[in-house]
């Protein structure tokens, strides 16, 4: 069966509340009722709510940016599975590069979210990629197995289908520099390939592998059309409702 794309937007620490409503509807009102990929907003923890009211009865998830790993507790500052759940959310983004290198999230942080999210019954978002030192070092495959393997070990078979990876060079972030489609194709071929060797056709065949860095209206297409890319991460172009419709239409 063909993999459904998912194109997956990333609002990061920006807009104000009445910016973050207008986007959300924009997207919803956009999107329609019966999308080819599936679509998801992930705004700032404080709009999940009033987002997750806007999105009622549309197409489109919500998904939170990151979340801790413990259901509760004494860890100021956190929010848990559970809070994402009842704030509406489907999906939650983990690992992503900005966490790893500017607020110091280990491999073993990442396996730990990923384990307590899934096991409340989110959709990961799975963050993997190589900086440019490592790209330029031929680090690339190295840095996948070390993400991946770590993040994902020890999940049960139907754990497996409510992971999505996105695959994000450091290098392409917010830089303006996207892969190219071959270099996108070669990355999601290589870490499909890993996992079907690991876990089988089922689980690697039916793994959605996003593709994010720098995607915009005129890059998703070429991107979008490689075999093994299934939608994509998208920062920046998020932001702006005609730019993220744009991307949705090139999933379609
Ligand atoms: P960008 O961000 O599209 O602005 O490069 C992508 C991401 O960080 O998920």
């Amino acid at each position: 069966m063909p993999r459904k794309k998912l194109v997956a937007g990333n609002w990061k620490m920006n807009t104000t509340l009445p910016e973050a409503k207008a986007l959300a509807e924009a997207v919803a009102k956009g999107v329609g009722t019966g999308p080819a990929a599936d679509v998801v907003v992930c705004p700032p923890f404080p709009w999940l709510v009033p987002v997750s009211e806007v999105l009622k009865g549309s197409a489109v998830g919500l998904g939170a940016q990151d979340v801790h790993n413990e259901a509760k507790g004494a860890f100021t500052g956190e929010v848990s599975t559970g809070m994402l759940k009842e704030a509406g959310c489907k999906y939650v983004v983990i690992g992503h590069s900005e966490r790893r290198h500017i607020l110091g999230e280990s491999d073993v942080t990442v396996h730990l979210k990923v384990h307590s999210a899934v096991e409340a019954g989110l959709t990961v978002i799975l963050c993997v990629g190589e900086t440019l030192v490592e790209r330029e070092r031929n680090l690339t495959e190295r840095v996948f197995q070390r993400q991946v393997y770590s993040a994902l070990a020890g999940l049960t078979d139907d754990q497996w289908h409510r992971v999505v990876i996105a695959y994000e060079p450091v290098w392409a972030i917010g830089t303006g520099k996207t892969a190219t489609p071959e270099q996108a194709q070669q990355a999601h071929l290589f870490i499909r390939t890993k996992i079907r060797a690991l876990h089988g056709e089922n689980i690697a065949g039916s793994l959605p592998i996003l593709y994010g860095g720098s995607v915009t209206p005129e890059t998703a297409a070429g991107l979008f059309s490689q075999p093994d890319v299934d939608g994509g991460l998208v920062g920046g172009a998020s932001l702006k409702a005609d730019q993220f419709l744009a991307i949705v239409k090139a999933a379609g």
